[in-house]
């Protein structure tokens, strides 16, 4: 009998989509890798029946599950008509991992951060506006402070800024880009941060990340190192997962002067970095998450 068929949102060359295929096939499902901007709905069939992948025989409504491993960047047209058609495949009872609310709630760095904050979750000071006053006032307040793309991602287009002068240049320039002003407080550190890793509401892993420079992201040149998280870490990344709503979760945790902060919480998370300090296998690990929800 064949196994269950699961769908990746994602690219065929994308590397995790490829482990998390290899991953799922070796576990007797079938795969089937959905590119985003190949979703095409019919109306008035409608939800998941009426959803196609261009160019594939597949229909969405054929699925058990969908993993969502890249949803890219676009107008707001394209970026809302995802979501959306995400939206009613849940909607019609298709499993979506994460979830889109999950997905909504990690992909703006203001929305995660506002709702760690809510639940007392220690978070750096962070103003977000598309004031370049308020900017400038957190500017003058914090003294040295990063500001960051509300999309960003593995450290691309943030920048430390510690000087009014230069903060002045950067917020007229994302001014004229349209951007908003994602602006926090810098917190010291020694070039180093933790990335938590969750399933399905439990640890699954965690590193160190170790750079010469103040952002750590493996993209950006940081080192990964084998770590054992503390239980006030892991409560941290349990208490975001939960919150988030997520079925897995990459946490990023910043220790400055002993305490620790939630830096952000990534619902498409990489594991490149950490499969290389971790022994077991994370992308069977969540292939077997994946497999067991679908089945319920
Ligand atoms: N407020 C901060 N103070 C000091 N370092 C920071 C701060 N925010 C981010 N960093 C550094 O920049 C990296 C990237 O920031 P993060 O918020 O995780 O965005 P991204 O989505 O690009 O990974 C972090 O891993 C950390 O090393
Ligand atoms: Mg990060």
């Amino acid at each position: 009998m064949a196994g269950p068929l699961i769908g990746i949102l994602g690219t065929a060359k994308g590397e995790q989509t490829l482990l998390l295929q290899r991953a799922l096939l070796a576990r007797g499902a079938e795969v089937q890798v959905i590119h985003p901007k190949k979703l095409t709905c019919r109306l008035p069939e409608g939800g998941a029946a009426g959803v196609t992948a261009t160019g594939e025989t597949v229909r969405l409504r054929d699925l058990r599950a969908l993993v969502i491993r890249y949803l890219p960047g676009g107008s707001l047209e394209q970026v809302t008509y995802r979501l959306n058609v995400l939206h009613r495949l849940e909607q019609d009872g298709l499993l979506v991992m994460n979830g889109v609310d999950t997905l909504e709630r990690t992909v703006d760095k203001y929305y995660t951060t506002s709702l760690l904050a809510a639940e007392g979750l220690p978070v750096p000071r962070t103003l977000v506006s598309e004031s370049y006053d308020e900017a400038m006032r957190a500017v003058h307040e914090w003294g040295s402070v990063v500001i960051k793309p509300v999309f960003g991602s593995q450290g691309q287009g943030i920048v430390r800024v510690d000087d009014p002068d230069t903060a002045h240049r950067v917020l007229r320039a994302l001014e004229m880009g349209h951007y908003l002003y994602y602006v926090q407080e810098y917190l010291p550190h020694e070039g180093v941060d933790y990335r938590l890793f969750v399933i399905g509401g439990r640890m699954s892993g965690a590193m160190r990340r170790r750079s010469s420079n103040w952002r750590t992201n493996i993209a950006c040149g940081g080192q990964a190192e084998p770590f054992q998280p503390p239980d006030s870490f892991c409560r941290l990344a349990l208490d975001a997962s939960a919150l988030l709503g997520a079925d897995y979760l990459g946490v990023d945790i910043l220790s400055s002067d002993g305490k620790p902060y939630v830096l952000e919480a990534n619902g498409i998370p990489g594991w490149l970095g950490l499969q290389t300090v971790v022994k077991y296998d994370i992308a069977d690990e969540l292939a077997a998450f994946i497999l067991e929800k679908a089945s319920r």
